[in-house]
């Protein structure tokens, strides 16, 4: 099929797909309102399917404009918050649960734990951020003749999906007093991409890749116990 026809197909699909999800809507209920076998059934109804989820994404990721396409489903995604946490699990500690990868897409749900800081960091793809539970404020960053600059900022609420472009550069604050969750898209493997951050005080420029990522969560996730013991 050409590359038109087929986008008009995904386009009219998306619609569709909108226009169900806006009748579900009206139909969800608050997941943990309460106890009785109404809501409790409730629950399971509006709970997201994962893997509908993720083959919703793979196939946006095939439009013309990946990364609008891709953020559309987030968006209806994270417009029933309860329902991406039901489906991934009230947050305990800091993490990031890989619900997909490829070379052309990476998609997790990250923790953050309360008041966490991630420095500045790019990376060398779009990026599509959706929040599911607290809150995420973003420091955008830009190349300086020095270094970087922090020239802007965002601060992501529950339900609000956000694009970063391929160039993007953001420190990451959670803060709250409780954990951050979100669903994060990204256009290539984010795992196996050498990219950079910045040292939160002196902005020297350090590697970064999926591991390092991982070892600051396991950092945090340290910290967070070292902080319930005292
Ligand atoms: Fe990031």
């Amino acid at each position: 099929m050409p590359k038109e026809q087929d986008s008009h197909v995904d386009n009219s699909r998306r619609k569709i797909l909108t226009a169900a999800a806006a009748v579900a809507s009206q139909m969800v209920l608050p997941i943990f309102a309460g106890v009785d076998p109404k809501t409790a059934s409730a629950a399971t109804r509006t709970k997201m399917d994962i893997d509908r989820f993720v083959a919703d994404c793979i196939e946006a990721n095939t439009d013309n404009d990946s990364q609008a396409a891709v953020l559309e489903v987030l968006t209806r995604a994270v417009h029933t918050p309860n329902a991406v946490l039901a489906a991934v699990g009230e947050p305990s500690k800091a993490g990031i649960t890989v619900l997909h990868r490829s070379k052309t897409l990476t998609i997790f749900s990250a923790v953050w734990t309360p008041q966490m800081n991630l420095m500045p960091h790019n990376h060398l793809m779009w990026a599509n951020i959706g929040i599911y539970t607290g809150r995420e404020d973003n420091l955008l960053w830009r190349k300086s003749p020095d270094n970087i600059e922090a020239y802007s900022a965002k601060a992501l609420f529950e339900s609000d999906a956000a694009a970063l472009p391929v160039d993007a550069i953001h420190s990451v604050t959670n803060p709250l007093l409780r954990f951050t969750g979100g669903i994060h898209i990204y256009g290539g493997d984010f795992f196996d991409t050498t990219r950079t951050q910045w040292n939160a005080e002196t902005l020297a420029e350090e590697p970064s890749d999926g591991a390092v990522i991982r070892n600051i969560f396991e950092r945090e996730n340290e910290r967070m116990q070292q902080r319930n013991q005292s």
